[in-house]
């Protein structure tokens, strides 16, 4: 029925927004990122962080399950939780080896799609990096949520450390920064383009950024 993509860089807010939103429609919420963090463990386990060539096999045979409940964010590999190691400050420091390896990222997108397939009758919220141009380009509503990079960077240090100091957001700053830069090697996301709606979230609430999105929606839905 219907599909929400939303792209943006880290600390634009886009997970919570997603994640809310799927909740507030009662819809399933696909975190793409998860999936990147979730195959740079497995990649990390098989000893192939610096063998790219390797990789993306590795990806093709990884036993992911990730939830779609937007209230149950688990993340598996086998039967092993793995929900809070893709969040450590270790993974976000490693994820672009993997998720800027092209091979790798076609494993990923194929899977996201099926996913995606799979969920569209019942309504999805996807985000990501390449939602709105790669792996969804068609769905009914496209969005690129954006944050100046003062924004961004005290949203990761308050997220991650609790604090928005100058130390804090000094130690964010490279996970922030440099991975978009990284990532922005494969993937747009830091431009809107055309067909894809901006939402600059730097001066809104996360009801706002919700409420702005959820504007898009066509009538119906
Ligand atoms: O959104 P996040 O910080 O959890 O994303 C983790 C990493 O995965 C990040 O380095 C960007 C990458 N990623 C990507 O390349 N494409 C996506 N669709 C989602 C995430």
């Amino acid at each position: 029925m219907t599909v929400i993509a939303i792209d943006g860089p880290s600390g634009s807010g886009k997970s919570t927004v997603a994640k809310a939103l799927a909740t507030q429609l009662g819809w399933a919420y696909l975190d793409t990122g998860a999936m990147y963090r979730a195959a740079a463990v497995w990649v990390r386990r098989a000893g192939a962080l610096d063998s790219p060539e390797r990789m993306p096999e590795l990806v093709r045979d990884m036993p992911l399950r990730i939830s779609l409940d937007p209230g149950d964010q688990r993340v598996f590999l086998g039967d092993d939780p793995v929900t809070d190691v893709i969040r450590s400050s270790e993974v976000s420091a490693l994820v672009s080896k993997v998720s800027t390896v092209i091979p790798v990222r076609q494993v990923l997108v194929a899977r996201q799609r099926e996913l995606v397939a799979e969920r569209r009758e019942a309504g999805i919220v996807v985000e990501g990096r390449d939602i709105t141009t790669v792996v969804a380009p068609d769905a009914e509503v496209r969005v690129l949520i954006a944050a100046s990079p003062e924004v961004r960077l005290r949203r990761r240090a308050l997220d991650q450390l609790g604090r928005g100091d100058a130390d804090a957001l000094a130690a964010t700053a490279d996970e922030v920064l440099r991975r978009d830069r990284d990532d922005a090697t494969v993937a747009e996301f830091m431009a809107a383009p055309p067909g894809v709606t901006l939402v600059d979230s730097s001066d809104l609430t996360v009801d706002e950024t919700v409420a702005a999105v959820a504007a898009l929606l066509p009538e119906r839905a």
